[in-house]
C-alpha cells in the first residue's frame, strides 16, 4: 500500500476514535446539541479519508504523488477544522462564516481527489 493511503487510513482512523468518543459521550450525557459536528467529523474524517485512501491503494491507479500528498493535507485538515470549528458555531461562539476555513480546504481537497481520479480515464482498461 502506498505511503500515502497509510497517512489517509491512519488520520481516518484517529478521526472515526474522536467521532466515536465524542458520540458515545453525547450518548452518555443526553446532549445532542453538537451531533451534525460529531457526523460531520465521522462523515469527513472516517468516511472520506478511508475512500480517498482506498482508491490511492488501488491496483493500476496512476497518481502524481505530489498532488495526491496535496489532497491528503487539505482534505485532513479540513475535516479537523470541521469538527473544531462546527461546535464554536453551534454554541453561538463564532458566526456562520468562519465555517469557510473548513469549507475551503475540504473542497480543493476534493477538487485534487477528482483530478486524480479523472487522471485514470485515459490508461483505463475498458
Ligand atoms: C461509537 C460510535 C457512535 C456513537 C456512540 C454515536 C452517537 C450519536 C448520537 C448520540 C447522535 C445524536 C442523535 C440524535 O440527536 O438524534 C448521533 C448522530 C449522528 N451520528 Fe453518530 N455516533 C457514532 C458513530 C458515528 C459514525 C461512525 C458516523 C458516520 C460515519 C456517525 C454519524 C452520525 C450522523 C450523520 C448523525 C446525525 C446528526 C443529526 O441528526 O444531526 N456517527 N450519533
Ligand atoms: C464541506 C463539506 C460539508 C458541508 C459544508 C456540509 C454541510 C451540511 C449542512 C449545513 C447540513 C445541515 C445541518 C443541519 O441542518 O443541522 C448538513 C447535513 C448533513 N450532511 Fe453535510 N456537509 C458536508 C459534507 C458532508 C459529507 C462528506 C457527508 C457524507 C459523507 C455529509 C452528510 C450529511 C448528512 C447525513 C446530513 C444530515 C445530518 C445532519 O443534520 O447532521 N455531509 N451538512
Amino acid at each position: 500500500m502506498p505511503r500515502v493511503s497509510v497517512a489517509f487510513f491512519t488520520a481516518a482512523a484517529l478521526a472515526a476514535l474522536c467521532g466515536m468518543a465524542w458520540g458515545t459521550h453525547m450518548g452518555m450525557t443526553g446532549d445532542h446539541s453538537l451531533s451534525p459536528a460529531h457526523a460531520h467529523l465521522n462523515l469527513l474524517g472516517w468516511v472520506t479519508l478511508s475512500i480517498m485512501g482506498g482508491f490511492y491503494a488501488l491496483p493500476g491507479v496512476r497518481y502524481s504523488p505530489k498532488l495526491a500528498w496535496a489532497n491528503f493535507g487539505l482534505s485532513t485538515i479540513g475535516a479537523v477544522l470541521m469538527g473544531v470549528l462546527l461546535p464554536q458555531v453551534l454554541m453561538q461562539k463564532m458566526t456562520g462564516q468562519v465555517m469557510m476555513a473548513a469549507e475551503l480546504p475540504t473542497i480543493l481537497g476534493l477538487l485534487l481527489f477528482i483530478a486524480a481520479v479523472v487522471g485514470n480515464w485515459r490508461k483505463a482498461p475498458a
